[in-house]
């Protein structure tokens, strides 16, 4: 048995193999960053074909959606969709009490009151009865997250919102390319929210975001939306009319330009991020101990972040607290090389922004809705067990090269999991 790094034993991913970039910035991406440059078209409101709706079409052509309007970020894409399908003052939108803050803040941004529902322990996704116990005659949407790439139960969570006629906006951020049963996630609610930003699996040069729709009138509204509630038609002179409350929530030409060129390689780079990321969990799923997330039958994960969970019983560590085991492995592992990181840190309730219920003007829009507020440390048991129990490993996993890499990190798991009498001595000191 080799001795740990944390120990003074050899280090198992040396400093040297560590470094994979990403996004994967090539010839073609700067090549086409510096054709837009010279292109004239630099935002989305001049007439004809630019980059911009090059990159709509682009999107929507690889991946099956009816109508996408390119904005300027995923959060933007949360807001533009909430205001499109007409939530507002005194409504309230249930959210997942895991996801990144943007999902819980895009309903605020609309003076709608997020309601957070609890997830799903296998998924880390909404869970829709949760959901369906949440709602009230305020409830105007719902906005599953297909977090970390996994696809949120599309099924359960679109018949629900039938049966009491509201709304399904994804926030398909970290999911692009993930199936529900055939379907890309996103185009399967009222609308979907994608996120370009940098760390993202298709990325740009810096920040974006994109909304699809099957309803085209959904999707004019969203146009009208990013452009200060302007209607923007080929061969037409702008007219500088508002005809509704719009917002400047549009992207350039070099942040499509540079996703455009990273969309001709996705799916390439994507089979070898499944072949990387199905061999490497298929190592650690045999670690006493230690669950690996999966992609549930009839769904593609898109990977885009990896959760592994500790159980301290099935390690051997009865009683042994699981915030003591997480914070051991993370030491352990770290030492060995393994970037393991947690992400998010509580639920989204207990942010502050919301237990504060921080807003607009007189306490907006808290004091319309009257919606419940969140008291940090109340209720969620399954989202606090999860960020209790669990590591995750971010970004490393998605360069198509990152396959050795993975192996060096199983090797890493493997040595921990072979020193389980020193974990176990670390863990109990800790618990
Ligand atoms: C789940 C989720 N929703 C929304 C967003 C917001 O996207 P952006 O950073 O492009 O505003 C992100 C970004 O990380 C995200 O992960």
């Amino acid at each position: 048995m080799s001795k740990l790094a944390a120990l003074g034993g050899t280090v198992t991913v040396p400093t040297d193999r560590r470094h994979v970039p990403w996004p994967l910035v090539q010839d073609e991406d700067r090549k086409a960053v510096l054709d837009a440059l010279d292109g004239a078209r630099l935002v989305s409101d001049t007439d004809g074909v630019n980059p911009v709706s090059a990159l709509e079409e682009g999107w929507a052509r690889r991946f099956g959606f009816e109508h996408c309007v390119a904005v300027s970020n995923g959060t933007a894409a949360l807001s533009l969709a909430l205001a499109a399908l007409g939530v507002g003052p005194g409504d309230e939108v249930i959210v997942p009490a895991l996801s990144f803050i943007a999902t819980g803040l895009a309903p605020v941004h609309q003076m709608a009151a997020p309601v957070f529902a609890d997830i799903d322990p296998v998924t880390f996704n909404i869970d829709p009865d949760d959901v369906e116990r949440r709602i009230t005659a305020r409830t105007k949407a719902i906005i599953p997250v297909h977090l970390h790439g996994a696809p949120a139960d599309m099924d359960r969570i679109t018949e629900i919102a039938r049966k009491h006629g509201i709304a399904v906006i994804e926030d398909a951020a970290q999911a692009p390319g993930a199936t529900h049963r055939g379907r890309p996630v996103g185009g399967i609610g009222d609308a979907g929210a994608f996120s370009l930003q940098v760390s993202k699996n298709i990325p740009t040069c810096g920040e974006g975001g994109l909304l699809v729709t099957r309803d085209a009138e959904l999707a004019e509204a969203m146009r009208r939306g990013r452009q200060f509630g302007e209607v923007i038609e080929a061969g037409r002179e702008r007219d500088y009319i508002s005809y509704g409350l719009g917002w400047n929530h549009k992207m350039n030409a070099l942040q499509a330009a540079f996703t455009i060129a990273q969309l001709d390689r996705y799916e390439e780079y994507e089979r070898a991020r499944q072949h990387n990321v199905t061999e490497f969990l298929a190592r650690l799923a045999q670690l006493p101990g230690l669950r690996v997330p999966t992609a549930l039958p009839d769904t593609t994960h898109a990977w885009h972040i990896l959760r592994f969970r500790f159980d301290p019983a099935a390690f051997g560590l009865d009683g042994v607290r699981p915030e003591a085991l997480r914070g051991t492995l993370r030491r352990l592992l770290r030492a060995e090389g393994v970037p393991m990181s947690q992400y998010q840190l509580m639920p989204l309730p207990d942010q502050k922004v919301f237990v504060d219920r921080a807003g607009f003007g007189s306490g907006y829009p808290w004091s319309v809705t009257g919606a419940p507020g969140t008291v940090a440390g109340e209720d969620y048991p399954v989202t606090r067990a999860v960020i209790a129990d669990s590591l995750t490993l971010q970004k490393r996993h998605l360069h198509p090269g990152a396959g050795e890499l993975l192996g060096l990190y199983a090797d890493a798991f493997e040595k921990v999991w072979a020193n389980r009498d020193m974990v176990a001595t670390f863990a109990k000191a800790a618990s």
